[in-house]
């Protein structure tokens, strides 16, 4: 690690540190710690300098870290390692490039915008810079192929709940994996997994999150505007991208190690925004109109049709029926 890299870690907690203890620290002179300070802001990184006090990385800077990231997740074994990008095509490519690789459990990957940021159903993802959070996590769980399918769900519980604490909003999930603020979708998670042979295993599994913090500006088209929007355009809260992914990759690591006793399901539940209600889904080519019943314990969505079948859906996309008046 260079002096540049040390001092960020000394400063990942938004303490303020006195420049003689970092010079002591890091065991180089003050002027080095200066000069390594001027580097840091050159980069982006807002560092506020206080007499009396030293120096402390602002809470206004806008700037991913993976020192910080680190730093707030200690301890987490879902964050062995994390790689932090200006610009990627897409967090999850990579990672699964570096899965198939070896790369190993607990490699995070995140990025400030992606070229090619794709969602789920062949979509893409638009990833403007400084706006969202876009990250990735490599795991290679030890727990069965039934629990591979709750993968995605119980990253949706850790996503919502870390949202909900950092904002204090009422946060939503829509089955299956979208987070919602005031009606609005505000994060999307697409998981890829990879199986071992003759399907016995799950190899590895690269979860994709990606969250609109701030407003998209003009990234986002009219149609995406409708039903789409961001943390801080729906509860005016700032938030701190760094915080918000430790945040996320902390309840993470929680949910996944309980994934077995599916508890995480409870959460789920109270959070589900479509179910008691009427709905559309499109089942194979078939569009199908019925009431949401329930999510049951492998996490489908549990419909009644209009003509009284019952089907569990297991992926694909529902929406609430518009009421026309
Ligand atoms: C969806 O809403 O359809 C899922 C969106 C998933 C987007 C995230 S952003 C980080 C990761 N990299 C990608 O290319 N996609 C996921």
């Amino acid at each position: 690690m260079n002096v540049k890299e040390e001092l960020l870690k000394e400063l990942a907690d938004g303490e303020f540190v006195s420049g003689s203890v970092l010079a002591e620290k890091l065991g180089v002179s003050r002027n080095a710690v200066w000069k390594a300070v001027r580097l840091l802001e050159s980069e982006g990184f807002v560092i506020e300098c206080a007499r009396q006090k030293g120096y402390r990385l602002s809470p206004d800077s806008n700037r991913l870290c993976a020192e910080i990231i680190e730093e707030a997740t200690k301890g987490n074994t879902l964050c062995e390692k994390v790689i932090v990008f200006d610009e990627i095509d897409s967090t999850n490519s990579y990672a699964k490039e570096l899965a198939s690789k070896g790369a190993e459990h607990g490699t995070v990957i995140v990025a400030d915008m992606q070229s090619g940021g794709r969602g789920r159903l062949g979509r893409s993802f638009v990833s403007p810079s400084g706006k969202g959070l876009y990250m990735t996590v490599i795991i290679r769980p030890d727990f069965g192929i039934s629990e591979a399918s709750l993968i995605t769900s119980a990253a949706a519980c850790a996503a919502a709940e870390a949202v909900e604490r950092i904002c204090g909003a009422d946060v939503k999930i829509k089955w299956v994996n979208d987070i919602y603020i005031n009606g609005k979708k505000i994060c999307g998670i697409l998981t890829e997994a990879s199986f071992g042979l003759e399907m016995k295993s799950l190899d590895y599994a690269v979860i994709g999150i990606g969250v609109n913090v701030r407003s998209s500006g003009d990234s986002f088209d009219s149609e995406l505007k409708k039903t789409a929007s961001s943390i801080e355009e729906e509860t005016g809260v700032r938030v701190d991208r760094n915080e918000l992914c430790a945040a996320i990759l902390n309840r993470l690591e929680m949910f996944l190690e309980r994934i077995e006793t599916r508890s995480f399901l409870n959460v789920y539940r109270r959070r589900e925004l479509l179910t008691g209600n009427e709905i559309t889904a499109n089942v194979g080519n078939e569009k199908i109109q019925g009431k949401a019943v329930e999510i049951d314990d492998n996490a489908n969505l549990v419909v009644i049709t209009s003509e009284g079948r019952k089907l569990r859906l297991s992926s694909g996309e529902a929406n609430l029926c518009r009421i026309v008046q």
